[in-house]
């Protein structure tokens, strides 16, 4: 047994083996049992692994778990508030802001962190801000109606 880290997601303090490789999107998935962020690329280009680290989005792929000791890790699974879903999650489902899924935890985070830097302002703005956030199924335009409506 080697030298182990502690990573604070979602609240909770979780205990794992301080590899220098493993990057926070593999620490999530595979280390402490939270699979809704997603692995898509695996190099910074799609936005599916998309959580965010003191309050700040980030590429959990570009992320080494190490790096994020100490910090506020919040991913999908740490949105809701019980059964309640996030406004911005109940925006995805009434806008259809998604189609196969996939990248959709990515987005949502996306969009979150969206309103709360306040780049929300016009289509153009959200446009921009989520634009490393690939989606196959161009289910943008509903994205896009979902921010509108969970920033008000
Ligand atoms: Fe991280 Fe694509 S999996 S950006």
């Amino acid at each position: 047994g080697g030298r182990t880290i502690t990573l604070n997601v979602n609240g909770s303090d979780y205990k794992i083996d301080a590899d220098p490789r493993v990057t926070l999107l593999d620490a999530l998935r595979e280390r402490m049992g939270l699979p809704g962020t997603k692995k898509g690329c695996d190099h910074g280009q799609c936005g599916a692994c998309t959580v965010h680290v003191n309050g700040r989005r980030v590429n959990s792929c570009l992320m080494l778990a190490m790096q994020a000791e100490g910090a506020k890790v919040r991913t999908i699974e740490g949105l809701a508030n019980g059964d309640a879903l996030h406004p911005v999650q109940a925006a995805f489902i009434k806008h259809d802001g998604f189609q196969c899924g996939y990248c959709t935890p990515g987005q949502i985070m996306s969009a979150v962190a969206c309103i709360q830097e306040g780049h929300a302002g016009s289509d153009e703005d959200i446009r921009e801000f989520m634009s490393g956030n690939i989606c196959r199924c161009g289910a943008y335009p509903g994205i896009c109606a979902a921010i509108k409506e969970a920033r008000e």
